[in-house]
């Protein structure tokens, strides 16, 4: 197995481009995506002010350390979610790469900053962690974002993150979520900031190795609340479509944002959005769920 590019000895095989590549051309392939992405959509350039949601995982790690060293000015933004082990172990990992490295990071703590608990919560609402979680998150990005200046948030989702997330709303015909499904989603609506996946066309397998090659810290772990979810059901249903004829998930994505996604544009365009009459961010209802949230914890404090 010699690298397609140099002809040395390849340590990675990617069958979906029928290529190898050795430790440097590899490299050289993962920034040249990344490079065509941002251009492609054109995402971002070296003048925007960019918020990176860094979980601790290899996609985000990945990101974080892609976006820097290829010289964009980047803010790495954390939250902590209260989610036992995981959360501490991920904060450590992420606030040590922060200190090595001079790379400014922003902590949120959902507990101590805003009093909110997403068990708690997932109880009192009958909805699931991941869904409480998933709200928490997409508040606090936009929010910090606004209020700190930012032009665009980027996030890791990779390949297989964005493949999964399609089967999911295609086979439940989920208009609008398909319309939203985009390596970049311009502000409708001037609290809204950019959000762009300047990964998605890279597998969780490529970015392990970037992170790995470079050698950067990650957490192992997924969240607890992962397992079991639709998702990962999806993910390998993929897999083995993958395993079976290469390219598959690369396919469903590009045609889909070719030929597909323009047939749920109006659907996108007509969501309403006003300002939360609490706390003046987005929503599309009178006020906003992060701020329905901590109402509820207050009024059942004994829970
Ligand atoms: Fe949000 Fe797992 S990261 S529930
Ligand atoms: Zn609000």
């Amino acid at each position: 197995m010699k690298c397609v590019r140099c002809k040395a000895k390849g340590i990675i095989y990617l069958k979906r481009h029928n290529a190898a590549f050795c430790q440097d051309c590899f490299l050289y392939y993962y920034k040249n995506q990344v490079k065509k992405n941002i251009k492609r959509y054109k995402m971002f350039d070296k003048k925007d002010k960019i918020l990176v949601v860094i979980s601790g995982g290899k996609d985000s790690m990945a990101l974080w350390h892609v976006l820097a060293n290829e010289g964009y000015s980047v803010t790495g933004m954390y939250i902590n979610l209260g989610i036992g082990q995981y959360s501490d172990k991920s904060q450590q990992v992420v606030e040590s790469f922060a200190q090595k490295s001079g790379l400014e990071l922003i902590v949120k703590d959902i507990k101590k900053e805003y009093g909110l608990d997403i068990y708690k919560l997932s109880k009192l609402l009958k909805r699931s962690t991941c869904s409480i979680c998933g709200s928490i998150k997409r508040y606090l990005f936009n929010k910090v974002a606004y209020d700190g200046g930012f032009s665009v948030v980027a996030t890791g989702h990779n390949l297989d993150d964005e493949a999964a997330t399609l089967l999911g709303n295609v086979l439940s015909w989920e208009e609008g979520y398909l319309a939203r499904q985009s390596p970049v989603l311009e502000s409708t609506h001037q609290k809204l900031v950019k959000k762009v996946k300047p990964l998605y066309t890279l597998t969780e397998r490529e970015n392990l190795f970037y992170v790995l090659i470079n050698k950067i810290e990650f957490l192992h772990d997924e969240c607890p609340h992962a397992t079991g979810a639709r998702s990962i059901l999806y993910k390998e249903v993929l897999n083995r479509l993958e395993e079976e004829s290469p390219g598959t998930k690369q396919r469903f994505i590009t045609s889909f944002l070719e030929k597909g996604r323009k047939h749920f544009q109006d659907v996108y365009e007509k969501i309403e959005l006003k300002e939360c009459i609490s706390c003046g961010q987005v929503t599309t209802t009178e006020i906003c769920s992060f701020c329905r949230f901590a109402q509820i914890l207050k009024q059942n404090k004994e829970v």
